[in-house]
């Protein structure tokens, strides 16, 4: 399945309903896999503690996550009462920010699993009697379930953010991701050429609100990095002063660099002439050629004025991402329409880091960009609007209400991300100030 903004008849991928449903319960399963994963490698002191105030205790994501499954899956789709009215406001983002969620009567440990277990099992009962084929929005083509399968491991990514966060012994661990093989010949960056292409999607069943409607722009020619940008590239910076000349930054980035005293991404410090970093408990070596991670919007946008480039905007990075010159056509992935492999790039938490700039060659696009799905959420210049002709669905706090020059947007995802919540068009958005989630960027030039 492709976007075309003119209509082509292609029926969307996986209308066939019982191969949705499938997909619905793997995407379920495979979620909430990951998140025992992430909430029974620490004690009931880590799950209920607070490693930062902008990150939740663990034990509140679990029961969010479980309490958000109750109100779209029994509760929107199904017509069910309410299991426990009373937690609802406890668990609802809006109420509460993350720092002051550690003082409320949360649910202890046990008990927020066995809800968010008990929630689970009458979810998938639902899921099995669903009519797939027909019925409202919220229930065609498996949407609800989809998203909260998407829910689910949007909070298992910050969940991991939490335990990087943790200053405690390595919990967790996983084998190194695969090496680079031709990253020699590769050029340091790739023309896209100019011209229309479509943006967004109106096929792919589980996209969220704002990844719709597929609409046309029209992209002049510009060039972008073949890679991510690296630490040993971003080590130049520092070293160049980067980080102690007004001349680079936005003034809130400055602002935000003299405040707080920054000098490097976060994790890193300096020992007898050598950048280490901590990584899941452990200290090690900055590796000189692994996209940089850590890094702010005002960080990436001072190391591109810095190297004489900008950042891609948001249209750019889609374009070099989905477009295919031979047939016009947008991709749901830089290497087509298949869903992502472990040959194709690092997500999943399959690693705990990103590959080595140059990896996944089976995974680059048809202009030959690599590494634009996994590995490092990418930083674009652009802030997060809503697509011409976007209406908010189900829920206005998903996309809309931060909709405007606050945040800006990242694309492409990271190693902590799971493929359900993955795509060509998927879209992520935060503050310019934010560095402690699996942030790096690459950079981009006009033509
Ligand atoms: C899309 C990652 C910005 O974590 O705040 C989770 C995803 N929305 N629960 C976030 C989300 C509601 C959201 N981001
Ligand atoms: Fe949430």
């Amino acid at each position: 399945m492709t976007d075309s903004a003119t209509p082509t008849g292609s029926a969307p991928e996986g209308a066939d309903p019982e191969a949705l449903r499938q997909r619905a319960l793997a995407a379920l399963l495979t979620a909430r896999e990951r998140t025992a994963l992430l909430t029974d490698s620490v004690d009931d002191h880590e799950l209920t503690a607070q490693h930062s105030p902008l990150m939740s205790p663990l034990v509140w994501d679990l029961a969010h996550i479980g309490n958000q499954e109750e109100l779209w899956l029994l509760r929107a789709v199904a017509g069910r009462e309410a299991m426990r009215p009373e937690i609802d406001g406890l668990y609802d983002a809006f109420e509460h920010p993350r720092a002051t969620r550690p003082s409320l009567p949360l649910l202890a440990p046990a008990e927020a699993r066995t809800y968010a277990a008990e929630v689970r099992g009458r979810a998938l009962d639902v899921l099995d009697g669903a009519a797939l084929d027909g019925g409202g929005p919220l229930v065609r083509s498996g949407f609800a379930f989809g998203m909260i399968a998407q829910h689910e491991q949007q909070h298992d990514e910050t969940m991991l953010i939490t335990h990087q966060l943790s200053s405690g012994t390595a919990v967790l661990t996983a084998p190194v991701p695969p090496a680079v093989t031709d990253a020699a010949g590769l050029p340091a960056e790739v023309l896209v050429p100019g011209g229309p292409f479509t943006m967004g999607t109106s096929t792919e069943p589980w996209a969220l609100d704002n990844e719709r409607p597929a609409h046309v722009r029209d992209v002049p020619g510009f060039f972008i990095d073949t890679t991510p940008v690296t630490c040993g590239a971003y080590q130049a910076f520092i070293e160049d002063g980067g980080y102690t000349e007004r001349r680079w930054w936005r003034p809130g980035g400055w602002e935000m660099v003299r405040e707080h005293e920054l000098a490097a991404p976060l994790f890193w410090h300096r020992d007898a002439g050598r950048w280490l970093r901590r990584r899941f408990g452990v200290t090690e070596e900055v590796p000189a050629n692994e996209p940089v991670l850590h890094v702010s919007w005002y960080e990436a946008d001072a190391y591109a004025r810095w190297a004489g480039r900008r950042l891609p905007t948001e249209a750019e990075w889609e374009k070099a991402a989905r477009h295919d010159p031979a047939s016009g056509r947008s991709r749901r992935y830089p290497w087509g329409d298949e869903d992502p492999s472990p040959e194709l790039a690092n997500l999943g938490q399959r690693h705990l880091r990103p590959a080595p700039a140059g990896a996944y060659p089976g995974g680059q696009s048809p202009c030959g960009v690599r590494q634009l799905i996994g590995d490092v959420w990418e930083w674009t210049s652009s802030d997060f609007l809503p697509h011409p002709g976007f209406s908010p669905f189900p829920y206005r706090e998903y996309s809309e209400v931060f909709f405007g020059p606050d945040h800006k947007v990242l694309r492409g995802g990271s190693f902590a991300v799971d493929p359900v919540a993955c795509r060509g068009t998927f879209r992520n958005w935060d503050l310019p100030v934010r560095r402690q989630i699996f942030s790096g960027f690459r950079t981009a030039r006009d033509m």
